[in-house]
């Protein structure tokens, strides 16, 4: 594989930068200086290091976002800021996308991706993937309340929610935990009992939790062992569809 490909396709650098960072000495295959981007390496034993950083052959990228508000959860939109938007330039080349929504006011864990393969499994209905999201509302939950939301509840459309759990932490506030992701879910839950959803943040998903010191609008790469519990969860998600008689493996955020 050529060096340039190998650092557009992990992400690290656009074509036009790996050939200047080569020109400034920034690349180093095997510990030696290369001065060209087009030399061919072997991405699986060569080491090759970046301005000292080395930079590790990997198929698909998987990205920790901190998404802030009023930035929508798309890869194009016509009119307003993306996702993708937040990332550096080299990292918008390489087809990520995010693996499920989150509203345009909703805040927090977002998880990107380009193994579409895998995100298309764990966001399938039948997955069963959990995600746990904090959350302030207009009114009290009362007892009731909670437990019309927890047994499930039918929303304004006719659709009927799976159960789910709620935590409460004060009268106003506290966690919700779904195995589902229909289109505006939580907020119209809580407006079916008569509430309003105020804030709202995903902390949690597919046995992921959002890093508290990642700042809001910033991204990382997974973790070794977070990618490794993602996989892990398309792993189950993947026995789950098995069992499921004719999955339509249908998106439903
Ligand atoms: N439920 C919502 O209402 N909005 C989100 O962004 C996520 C879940």
């Amino acid at each position: 594989m050529r060096l340039d490909k190998f650092l557009t396709h992990t992400g690290t650098l656009t074509r036009k930068q790996a050939n200047a960072a080569a020109k400034a000495g920034k690349l180093c295959v095997n510990g030696i200086a290369v001065k060209r981007s087009d030399i061919h390496i072997d991405p699986e034993n060569d080491i090759v290091h970046y301005a000292g950083q080395p930079i590790s052959y990997h198929k698909y990228t998987y990205i920790m976002m901190n998404k802030p508000a009023g930035i929508v959860s798309a890869t194009n939109d016509p009119k307003q800021k993306t996702v993708i938007d937040l990332l550096p330039e080299a990292l918008q080349k390489i087809h990520l996308f995010p693996c499920g929504r989150l509203d345009k006011d909703t805040l927090g864990l977002l998880i990107l991706t380009n193994d579409g393969a895998s995100a298309h499994n764990l966001l399938s209905p039948k997955k069963h993937a959990e995600k746990v999201y904090a959350f302030h509302c207009r009114r009290p939950v009362t007892p009731q309340n909670q437990e019309q939301l927890e047994q499930g509840i039918c929303l304004s459309d006719g659709y009927q929610t799976k159960p789910c759990k709620i935590k409460m932490e004060q009268p106003t506030s506290g966690f919700i935990t779904l195995t589902e992701g229909k289109y505006h879910q939580i907020k119209r839950m809580f407006e079916a009992v008569d509430n309003q959803i105020l804030y709202l943040e995903r902390i949690s998903f597919a046995g992921i939790q959002l890093d508290s010191a990642l700042p809001r609008g910033a991204w990382r790469p997974l973790s070794t062992e977070e990618e490794a519990a993602f996989t892990r969860t398309i792993g189950q998600a993947n026995d789950l569809t098995q069992d499921a008689e004719s999955s339509k493996n249908t998106f439903d955020e």
